[in-house]
């Protein structure tokens, strides 16, 4: 199936997934186990921002670092520069921190909160070179903004 339409599948499946619960370790989870299953990835997760680092959260793969410093590795820099970072070939990006050696090219996007700061990553590993381009960080973005819609974003439910 055209990666597009894959995708433009994916991006509503996530949304009825997480929506309306008020649980994010487990709306994280279900998002993760979701992406990976579909899309047959290496790593699919999260990191989240606790002060000055990105913490492991809810993820699918091989066992993963702990935390990581703003700044360092490709979701480190990210975070700082705010920016989807498509990686093709992680030996060629300075700094990357390898939590598999069978890594071989990544995708980090951002997730934004309600006040449009940044509240962690999304984090995507394969063991194929140039798994990533355009198209996965377009959609990706889609489903970064579920996620800050309806796990980032305080709802006005009481507990
Ligand atoms: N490769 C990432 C570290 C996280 S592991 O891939 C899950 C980085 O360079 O930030």
């Amino acid at each position: 199936m055209d990666k597009n339409k894959t995708y433009s599948i994916l991006v509503k499946q996530v949304e009825s997934l997480i929506e309306g619960e008020n649980n994010a370790t487990g709306q994280l989870a279900n998002a993760a186990a979701l992406l990976h299953e579909t899309m047959g990835w290496w790593w699919t997760g999260f990191y989240l921002v606790n002060g000055d680092t990105l913490q492991l959260g809810p993820f699918q793969g091989p066992v993963a670092c702990y935390s990581i410093k703003r700044g360092r590795g490709v979701c480190g820099t990210a975070w700082q520069e705010g920016r989807t970072i498509v990686v093709p070939d992680v030996e060629q990006f300075p700094g990357h921190i390898a939590c598999s050696s069978l890594s071989r090219s990544e995708i980090v996007v951002p997730l934004h909160d309600a006040m449009g700061n940044i509240a962690g990553v999304l984090d995507i590993d394969s063991k194929e070179l140039a798994a990533f381009d355009e198209v996965d960080a377009r959609w990706l973005e889609e489903i970064a903004s579920a996620i800050t819609r309806h796990v980032f974003t305080p709802s006005c439910q009481s507990s």
